[in-house]
């Protein structure tokens, strides 16, 4: 099943860019990371009794150490987990993508979640924002990671401008040992970025090293993220040993593409993305207006086909909304056999979604009550 996207432009993938068709295999070679082989897939199944959808369907296809991880783990060093969010705006359903992945891991592995949300990062990288906004979005964003069931005994969330006490000390290790060099080969910072976004990259990689200070315990971190925040990775790994730590583990996934055609779904470009906080009128209308694989008559479509392999609305299938793989190899054939049209295709997506959404925003409402358990801060 094609779940590239369509798209021409030059492919560029940074953690503040992401454009033009996406080369995953050229990625693995490029940021020098792992595929995910079947061998390693059939250990991971082993601890987590079945394969998670998508690593079943590939949508996290490369790593860094998880085998490592995985051999640590079985001679009894459990590992904890790390993420984050840099709050710009809304949440858009790309980001839940490796978030419920994050969820089926804890509860597998039964680990700890470090949950970064970088309101530093978003004041410093983006031209127009204020520190109070990008506060306010912490505060939406994290009601977001709240309302996909992560638990508040082993979901610490760092709130960076908050709680940067906490581990001040540690971007300062990490940012002495790397060379400005380094970081703008890695980052491509230009005479122009100002000096707060050059010391950042120390903050994205402090918290892999948290729960030494917070426990005691010497345990690697596993991150699971799209692979657009590898480059963080790097750094930080070439300055973990020297530090007495582990080097932190990636399990990266692809990018849940937008609406249009090609390219990822990315908050940057509204129109094209579905934010938890859509209503039900604006996600029909989004999915309505969205790129898909159809022809330009119904009468067309019915004698040839469509092409699912380019369509925006398949992916979202393919992705989180068709979890049977029946189900879904029955709506592609449909679909190239002409059997299907796009507007069924389309409606269906849409009641899957609003579904989904209403849920959501109702788990997001309760979370408000609870936030505060959460926090890093909170003991
Ligand atoms: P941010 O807010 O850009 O993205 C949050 C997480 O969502 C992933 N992501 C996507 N995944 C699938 N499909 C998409 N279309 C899509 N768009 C974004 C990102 O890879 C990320 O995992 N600097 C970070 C915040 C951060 C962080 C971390 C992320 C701090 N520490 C540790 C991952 C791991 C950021 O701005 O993420």
């Amino acid at each position: 099943m094609a779940t590239e996207e369509n798209n021409n432009s030059e492919m560029i993938v940074t953690p503040w860019e992401v454009k033009g068709k996406i080369d995953y295999e050229r990625l693995i070679k490029e940021f020098g990371t792992q595929p995910l082989t079947a061998q390693l897939l059939s250990r991971v199944e082993k601890q987590t009794d079945k394969l998670h959808l998508q690593l079943e369907r590939k949508i996290f296809f490369s790593h860094r150490d998880l085998d490592t991880v995985l051999d640590l783990y079985d001679k009894g060093t459990k590992f904890v987990l790390y993420t984050g969010r840099g709050p710009s705006g809304p949440v858009h359903i790309g980001h839940l993508v490796p978030w419920m992945f994050t969820l089926h891991l804890q509860q597998k592995f039964k680990t700890r979640l470090y949950f970064q949300i970088t309101d530093d990062e978003k004041y410093l990288v983006g031209d127009d924002r204020n520190l109070k906004e990008t506060e306010r979005w912490s505060y939406e964003n994290a009601l977001d990671l709240i309302a996909l069931g992560f638990k508040p005994d082993d979901t610490f969330i760092i709130y960076d401008t908050k709680d940067i006490d906490l581990f001040y000390d540690i971007t300062l290790e990490v940012a002495k040992r790397i060379t400005y060099s380094t970081a703008r080969s890695t980052f491509g910072f230009q005479d122009s970025t100002n000096i707060g976004w050059v010391y950042w990259p120390a903050i994205q990689a402090a918290p892999c090293f948290i729960h030494k200070k917070l426990t005691g315990e010497n345990v690697p971190a596993l991150i699971p993220a799209a692979i657009d925040q590898d480059p963080y990775w790097r750094v930080t790994r070439d300055v973990a040993q020297k530090l007495g730590y582990y080097k932190p583990a990636q399990i990266h996934c692809r990018f849940l593409p937008g609406l249009g055609a090609g390219g990822k779904m990315s908050a940057s470009m509204p129109e094209t993305s579905i934010f938890t906080i859509d209503m039900p009128d604006v996600v029909k209308k989004k999915i309505w207006n969205a790129f898909t694989g159809g022809k330009g008559t119904a009468a067309e479509q019915r004698k040839d086909g469509a092409d699912p392999g380019i369509c925006s609305i398949f992916q979202y299938y393919f992705y989180l909304f068709e979890e049977d793989l029946k189900e879904l190899a029955e709506r592609e054939r449909k679909c190239r056999g002409g059997e299907m049209l796009c507007g069924e295709c389309k409606k269906d997506i849409v009641e899957k979604l609003n579904r989904f959404l209403e849920n959501h925003r109702e788990r997001r409402e309760k979370a408000k009550d609870t936030l505060e358990e959460y926090h890093i801060k909170r003991r």
